[in-house]
This record gives structure tokens, sequence and C-alpha cells, in this order.
């Protein structure tokens, strides 16, 4: 029986009422906080396309990871501007790189915090493509022993999770493999399984100097079109291991996080990138959205759509709104 018997409006008439029946929660714990760690001492430079977040040197990355951690983000993601790159991003794999050496520091200052890599080539060439180049062309096979190397040095500073980000095939397999075999066998893999060749990377590409010199990313990330080859990838990088599947972008993709939650058991991540974030924080800078709430809509919905877990630089943002809210 319908109107007038039934009203939905009945559960929205106050703050508490809505909250009472509210069927997505953001929490802190849901966020993994993305820190961009460079050579040198004392740098902290601002992102200009991404206010408030910064490119930072090893000594510094532990007081900002602090600050994020006390608000009760668990987990932070490191990406690395190495001293110097090459044609096989050799430098990504040093046992003293900016990496290695942040996640050292990390583990000793927060041990409790989740310390998790990004693990890709990109970042480390000269040529800024995310494998090495043949033909004009990012070669898959025989870049698996570079990211495996990475993941392996990684591993060995003593990082909580790595996470592979380069889109070749089996690079999830030829990671676990060389983790195992070194002993690392109960270190967690969690993969970029479904990542977008897409836009909304323009912001990250300056944060990590990571543009390609040349051509785009898409005979290796995924062409956008494509949801039922996401499930494919996603099958395939479970197969070969992964114990977290990702996709990449989030608020493009929210059909495909669903799709994923859907089809597998696996924790799902989400990547809320940093174009999705530019665009909140422009906009908000002209006046013409309410940041705060957009921000709020965006990770309600990312998580809404199944993501267990979102990777976003809104986390010390939205923790402490959520915090205060909650109070
Ligand atoms: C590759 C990598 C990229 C991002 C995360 N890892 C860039 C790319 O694929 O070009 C993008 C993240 C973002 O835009 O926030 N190492």
């Amino acid at each position: 029986m319908p109107f007038p018997i039934h009203r939905p409006r009945r559960l929205r008439g106050s703050r508490a009422l809505r909250s009472m029946v509210a069927e997505t929660q953001l929490s802190p714990r849901d966020f993994i906080f993305p820190l961009f760690v460079v050579p040198g001492k004392g740098v902290r430079r601002e992102i200009s396309s991404m206010p408030g977040n910064y490119q930072l040197s090893v000594e510094l990355i532990v007081g900002e990871a602090e600050r994020v951690h006390a608000l009760g983000v668990p987990a932070v993601i490191l990406f690395g501007l190495p001293e110097s790159k090459d044609p096989l991003g050799s430098s990504g794999a040093l046992d003293d790189g900016v990496v290695q050496r942040a996640v050292r520091s990390l583990k000793k200052e927060l041990p409790e915090l989740c310390v998790i890599t990004d693990v890709c080539l990109c970042e480390y060439t000269d040529h800024g493509h995310c494998g090495r180049i043949v033909d004009n062309d990012v070669d898959n096979d025989s870049t698996l022993e570079l990211l495996a190397a990475q993941a392996l040095s990684h591993a060995r500073a003593g990082v909580d999770m790595v996470a592979p980000s380069d889109m070749m095939d089996g690079r999830v397999g030829a990671i676990r493999d060389k983790l195992d075999s070194e002993g690392f066998i109960n270190l967690p893999v969690m993969s970029y399984a479904a990542k977008y060749a897409s836009a909304f990377y323009g912001p990250f590409r300056e944060a990590a100097d990571s543009a390609p010199s040349f051509g785009d990313r898409r005979t290796y990330q995924m062409d956008p079109p494509n949801v039922r080859e996401a499930l494919r990838e996603v099958e395939l990088d479970i197969a070969e291991g992964a114990d977290i599947v990702m996709v990449k972008p989030a608020l493009a993709y929210l059909d495909v996080i669903a799709a994923v939650r859907q089809s597998f058991d696996t924790p799902v991540a989400a990547y809320n990138v940093s174009g999705e974030f530019s665009m909140v924080k422009a906009a908000q800078q002209l006046g013409w959205i309410d940041g705060e709430r957009a921000m709020m809509e965006m990770l309600t919905a990312i998580k809404r759509a199944g993501a267990d877990m979102i990777i976003t630089y809104f986390a010390p943002d939205a923790a402490e709104l959520i915090n205060k809210e909650s109070r």
C-alpha cells in the first residue's frame, strides 16, 4: 500500500534519525593516506595542484604520518622520487633508496602504522614509463623481474604490504614468487588489479614526477569502456596470489567497484585519485562547491559501491571531520 500509508520522509526528519538508518558509515579506519618521499633534508614542498599535500624528505615523513595516524587513519602508501633515474628504473630497488629509508624510519618510529609501498617503475625510469622499453613500448616479461626486485627491496626494509601499480601481466605472481623464495611468505600483496588509463592521474604525475616522456600508458593500463575485462583482471590477480584487489580511479568506476565486490570475496580497495581530489579543491577555491560536503559525499559513494578501504588524499581532512561529528 503506497502513499499516504508509506512516507519515506518520516525517517529523514532529524539528524539523529538519519544517522540511525544510514546504510553506509565512513570511519577514519577506512582510509589509506598517500605520501611522497623525496631526497634531501628538511624538504617540505607543497604540490601546487594538490593543496595540503607535500613532497617530504625522509625525516619529515614521520611527522606527517604521525599526524594522520593520530586521527585514526591506520595506513599510509609511499611513493618515491629518487635521486637518479635510468632506463630500467634501478634506483627503485636500492637498499638505501628514499622509499626504503622512509619505510625503515616509519616502522621504527610508528610501529603500529601500516606502511604500504607502491611498487612501480615510472617514478624511477628516465622515460617515465612503468617498465623496460623495447621497440617503443613497455616490454611485459622483462619488466617483471625489475618489479620483483623493487618489491623485495621494500620487503627487506620492513614494509607491511606491497602494492604493484604497473598493470604488467603476471606481475603479482612474479612478486609473490620472489617474496616467497626470500622468506617473505606472510607479506601481503595489494594489487592495483583494475587500473584504467585515466586523465584523473594528472596532478599525481606532477607530485611523483612520473609523466611519460613519450606516448601514454594505454598499451598497459585498462581501457575505460570495459568492466568485464576488469573482472578478468581481478580473477587473474587473485589466482596469482593477490590478497587485496584495487579498482582505480574510483569515482568514474563505481560500477566496477560494485561488480568486483559482488563477484569476489577478497577485500576490495579503491583509489580516490589525484584528479578527483584536485577537482574538488579547485572548485572549492573558486567558491563553486562546498568542498567538505563534496568530499564526504564522494567518499561515502566509494564505500557504498563496495570498497573496504579507500586510498585518498582527503584522509586527514575527512578523518578530522568524522571525529568532530561523532563527538
Ligand atoms: C603509478 C601510479 C600512478 C598513480 C598511482 N600509482 C600514476 C600512473 O599510473 O600514471 C596515480 C595516483 C593518483 O593519480 O592519485 N606508479
